[in-house]
């Protein structure tokens, strides 16, 4: 035993019922609850009326979105919390509820449910092939729809964690969406970026870019970086990805960023890092279930693998506090 304190059976009863609260805020989300409390203070026959469902249910499903914290109650009428105001109101300027609704109930849950026939098959969650799974317009489009909801305040987080301003032709590596390059260029008005991704997650990137005003600034590029080309540029990114691929893949990615800059030029890996004792952040263990290939990687990890490429001087810094951390270096 690792140390001497009692054991304590809520640890396993929080732990084996969470899946009960990703369902309730689920239901939230896909019946529209926080949406219709915002900004007002309502009982729960209100709600249920509003949204003409039973009041019963509507009154179970309101006592448990309090006890998760979702919710605020004060004699018997209902407001939102101030996080599910911000993040989970759909029309909040920082709302990502859609990330839970795309991508972790119809790309991620289905199969973190049989996680035990995964492992057992040596299988990764998802697919096993990026390309594979992309290769489905109504999967991509789900999946990126999801990502974008998630992406878009990480993108605004690493933009202020790395200085864009030096930098004229980026590429985003396995760009997604293109939340992190809007991110970037909305901030650094003389930035450009190409995005490099498989066609149908393209296909969504362009209507998102278009939406945003950028697709001057912002193009895509068809490509799948384990064996296709890439064009020149004087900063490579690659944000949520790598950290999944096998050290080959990781090396050859690396290596090819590093032909394709200029000296002086950077990389930057944003993903899910370890920190170097491997105990957490929580986050980013849960996220490196769903890895292809990869291993869990701390940020010295991730820097010593830039090294190996021939990156210089690379700086790790968090990006969103207890998920994601970034590497950054540069070509000498
Ligand atoms: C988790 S998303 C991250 C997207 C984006 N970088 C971001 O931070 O929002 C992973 C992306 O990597 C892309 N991808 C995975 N493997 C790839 C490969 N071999 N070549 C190109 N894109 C790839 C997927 O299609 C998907 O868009």
């Amino acid at each position: 035993m690792a140390d001497n304190r009692p054991a304590d059976p809520n640890l396993i009863h929080r732990l084996a019922t969470g899946y009960m609260g990703t369902c309730v805020l689920l239901a939230a989300l896909e019946l529209n609850v926080l949406d219709e409390i915002s900004g007002k203070s309502l009982t729960s026959a209100e709600v249920a009326e509003a949204l003409e469902l039973d009041p019963r249910p509507v009154d179970r499903l309101l006592v448990a979105l309090t006890a998760l914290g979702l919710l605020e109650r004060e004699e018997g009428k209902y407001s939102c919390s101030p996080e599910a105001e911000r993040y989970l109101v759909k029309s909040s300027p920082s709302y990502f509820g859609d990330y839970y609704r795309f991508q972790v109930r119809e790309c991620l849950m289905p199969d973190f449910i049989r996680l035990d026939e995964l492992i057992r098959q040596n299988r990764a969650i998802m697919s096993d092939n990026w390309a594979e799974f992309m290769s489905d317009p109504e999967k991509a489009r789900v999946f990126i729809l999801g990502q974008h909801s998630a992406s878009q305040g990480g993108g605004r987080m690493l933009a202020r964690k790395f200085d864009f301003s030096a930098y004229r032709n980026m590429v985003d590596l396995a760009g997604g969406s293109g939340a992190c390059s809007i991110a970037a260029c909305q901030g650094n008005p003389e930035l450009k970026s190409v995005i490099i991704d498989f066609p149908n997650v393209l296909k969504v990137a362009e209507e998102i870019i278009e939406k945003e005003g950028l697709s001057d600034r912002i193009t895509t590029q068809p490509g799948d970086l384990r064996k296709d080309d890439w064009p020149e540029g004087d900063l490579m990114l690659i944000s949520l990805i790598i950290s999944g691929y096998s050290k080959e893949t990781q090396l050859k990615v690396f290596r090819k960023c590093f032909d394709k800059l200029p000296s002086g030029g950077a990389i930057v890996v944003h993903d899910f890092l370890m920190d170097g004792d491997y105990k957490g952040p929580l986050l980013s263990a849960l996220y490196n279930i769903t890895s292809v290939e990869g291993v869990p990687l701390s940020g010295e990890d991730m820097a010593s693998l830039l090294q190996e490429a021939g990156f210089v001087e690379p700086v790790m810094d968090t990006v969103i506090p207890e998920y994601t951390a970034m590497v950054a270096a540069r070509k000498p």
